[in-house]
């Protein structure tokens, strides 16, 4: 056997085996550069490919090297798809007992906190090829590839060949420009049934609507997560949950590669995805707001700035568990809990007097509070409780 004949085989072997997926790979140009040297090829995939990959193309090139005939590599693609002989070699809990799925090519543009994550996560559990990795500056993408450990890095729009797969993980504000550049760059590849997706909780999949026009199946797939430091999402991602929409062929592709690094997948309908993301917003980012407006009424209550986080914390804390663990119904304590109306009114007022806007917020969460707890009030109290909070407070008798 020669390294040549090897390589040429495993060549072969690998358009064979992208074919059965439906793919085939579109190497990059410095790839292609230094993987058509039969020496140097084989030394490439130990330095680029995971080990899983490199123990697969070693297989391959000595299986393959024998003969060049079909069969023979159909026969070896099957017995190379055997759980037992594929068991992919990864630091990851997550994928080191599954069998690895079919590899195909992704290209990531943005390589950020999410695309250097999720990069890594299909690159070990053998989910996806990286490929190429564009962003504006080459540094992004440079830093992206020793993090993810694969992938070539790129700022050049030039360098991008069709991919089976993109994934598009820019600041919401440069999906649908890049999706239009991406679309002008590509106009003359064959994009029908491309799959690409972004991961916006907010935008959904007519984000990448210059590229549907062009034929690509798009998504969105929003990892309920914060990537604040990708080493750490690494460990914490998985079991997150994922909430997908788009078009139907794309979901399908996606849900495994999700999966299979752990992650819940959430499928919604276009119109849902908007509230549902509203919805995390309100939880998430209003809580923060909440805080904050709590903390300003303490301090013009009297609190000692130094005092609020020991009074808030516990408070706080206590109820986001009684929450968790009981449920909202148990976890309401207070003065709406209490049916007390005539607190509830003089609190209104109180606040008016100190910030209009902050007393309108109480009244509004309030009214929602009186709702959310209806069930448990005779209707006397329910009546009171709601006139408590009704703006024209001269006709309210409590
Ligand atoms: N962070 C989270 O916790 C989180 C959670 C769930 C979903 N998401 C979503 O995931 C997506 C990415 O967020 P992220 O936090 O990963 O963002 P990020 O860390 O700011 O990374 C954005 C990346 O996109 C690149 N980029 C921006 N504009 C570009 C353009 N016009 N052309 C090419 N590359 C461009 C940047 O490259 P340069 O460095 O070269 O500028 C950077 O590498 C967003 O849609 C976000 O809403 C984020």
């Amino acid at each position: 056997m020669t390294i040549g004949n090897g390589w040429i085989c495993h060549r072969s072997f690998i358009m064979t085996h992208d074919y059965f997926d439906g793919y085939f790979s579109t190497p990059q140009p410095f790839h292609s550069a230094l993987s058509f040297s039969p020496f140097i090829q084989p030394f490439h995939s130990a330095l680029s490919f995971s080990p899983f990959r490199l123990q697969r193309n070693v297989i391959k090139v000595i299986s393959a090297s024998h003969s060049s005939d079909f069969r023979l590599l159909l026969g070896t693609f099957f017995f190379l798809r055997h759980p037992l002989i594929s068991t992919p070699m990864t630091n990851s809990s997550h994928t080191s007992s599954k069998t690895p799925m079919h590899s195909v090519n992704l290209n990531i543009i943005g390589t950020g906190h999410v695309g250097k994550t999720l990069g890594k996560l299909w690159h070990q559990s053998g989910v996806a090829n990286i490929n190429m990795l564009f962003n504006r500056s080459l540094y992004s993408g440079q830093s992206a590839a020793e993090f993810i450990e694969a992938g070539t890095a790129t700022a050049e729009w030039s360098c991008l060949c069709p991919s089976p797969f993109w994934l598009i993980s820019t600041t919401d504000a440069s999906i649908t420009p890049v999706a239009q550049s991406l679309a002008e760059h590509g106009k003359h590849w064959n994009w029908k049934g491309t799959v690409v997706f972004h991961t916006s909780g907010a935008l959904n999949a007519n984000a990448l609507k210059p590229l549907a026009e062009l034929g690509a199946h798009c998504a969105s797939v929003h990892p309920v997560h914060s990537f604040a430091d990708p080493l750490h999402s690494l460990s914490t991602l998985p079991e997150s949950l994922c909430a997908a929409e788009g078009h139907l062929d794309a979901l399908n592709k996606l849900e495994p590669w999700f999966t299979r690094i752990g992650c819940q997948w959430l499928p919604l309908t276009t119109t849902e995805k908007m509230i549902y993301h509203a919805g995390s917003v309100m939880a998430c980012n209003y809580l923060v707001t909440l805080m904050e407006v709590s903390r300003r009424c303490l301090a013009a209550g009297g609190v000692p700035e130094t005092k609020i986080t020991h009074l808030l914390k516990p408070l706080v804390m206590t109820t986001l568990d009684n929450i968790f663990t009981e449920g909202s119904d148990k976890a309401l304590t207070g003065p709406i809990a209490r049916g007390d109306a005539q607190l509830v009114n003089h609190q209104w007022k109180a606040l008016k007097a100190m910030d209009e806007d902050i007393a309108d917020l109480y009244q509004h969460l309030g009214k929602a509070t009186v709702d959310m707890a209806k069930s448990h009030f005779h209707p006397d109290t329910l009546n009171k409780l709601q006139a408590a909070l009704i703006k024209d407070d001269k006709k309210v008798s409590l």
